[in-house]
């Protein structure tokens, strides 16, 4: 449940209930993956990313192929317009559920130079853009940073769009938090979530480079 629903249901939890129940009794006739992919073509149509997320992934559990996920999302162009349809298709390609095309392979080689050490500041989150997916970087020394992959480890949002909490960040879908030393999760409830991907790098004559 999101930090907003979870909010509502404490400050106004009977109009909480009844609206949570309307989502879960209204619709009878369609089956789940019809549901489902509608509700693709509605997320797109608003461009909301977390609904996106949320509801892509349940389509493909309840059978649908990724072809059928694309013909969702292309189906809200009317509505939505390219813009939207292009945001969500790079949410999809992230979330690994556009279908595979031709062509479309990722660079066989990529630079395994991250920057000069000195280019980062200190204990300040920093995120470096890459054809291999985005990266995080917090320097933490002279000659030492840690580095992660910028994908949330929930659902695969990009945490370098998320609210920089100075030594935490805190993904904009999903509200969970991690701290940029460890890259654990704290919070909220972390016990089992799993913490960010850490990414083997060093320091080499002052450049911080991917091992
Ligand atoms: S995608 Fe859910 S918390 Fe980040």
């Amino acid at each position: 449940m999101s930090k907003a629903l979870r909010y509502l249901a404490a400050a106004r939890p009977e109009a909480a209930t009844n609206l949570l129940g309307f989502y879960k009794h209204s619709v009878q006739a369609l089956d789940d993956k019809t549901r489902h992919l509608i509700q693709i073509v509605t997320k797109v149509t608003v461009g909301t990313e977390r609904g996106l997320r949320q509801y892509a992934p349940k389509a493909l559990k309840a059978g649908a192929s990724k072809q059928e996920i694309l013909d969702a999302v292309l189906m809200a162009f009317p509505a939505a317009g390219l813009n939207k349809v292009l945001d969500a298709i790079t949410i999809l390609i992230d979330l690994e559920l556009m279908p595979e095309v031709e062509g479309n392979a990722p660079a066989a080689t990529v630079d395994k130079v991250l920057g000069p050490i000195a280019d980062f500041p200190m204990r300040k989150m920093q995120c470096v853009n890459r054809p291999d997916g985005d990266l995080i970087v917090f320097r933490t020394g002279d000659a030492t940073a840690k580095v992660y992959a910028a994908r949330c480890p929930h659902s695969k949002a990009t945490l370098c769009k998320g609210v920089d909490h100075g030594t935490q960040v805190e993904c904009r879908i999903h509200n969970w938090v991690f701290d940029l030393e460890s890259g654990k999760c704290v919070g909220p409830d972390p016990e089992d979530k799993p913490g960010m991907t850490e990414v083997a790098a060093d320091v080499r004559d002052g450049v911080l480079t991917l091992v």
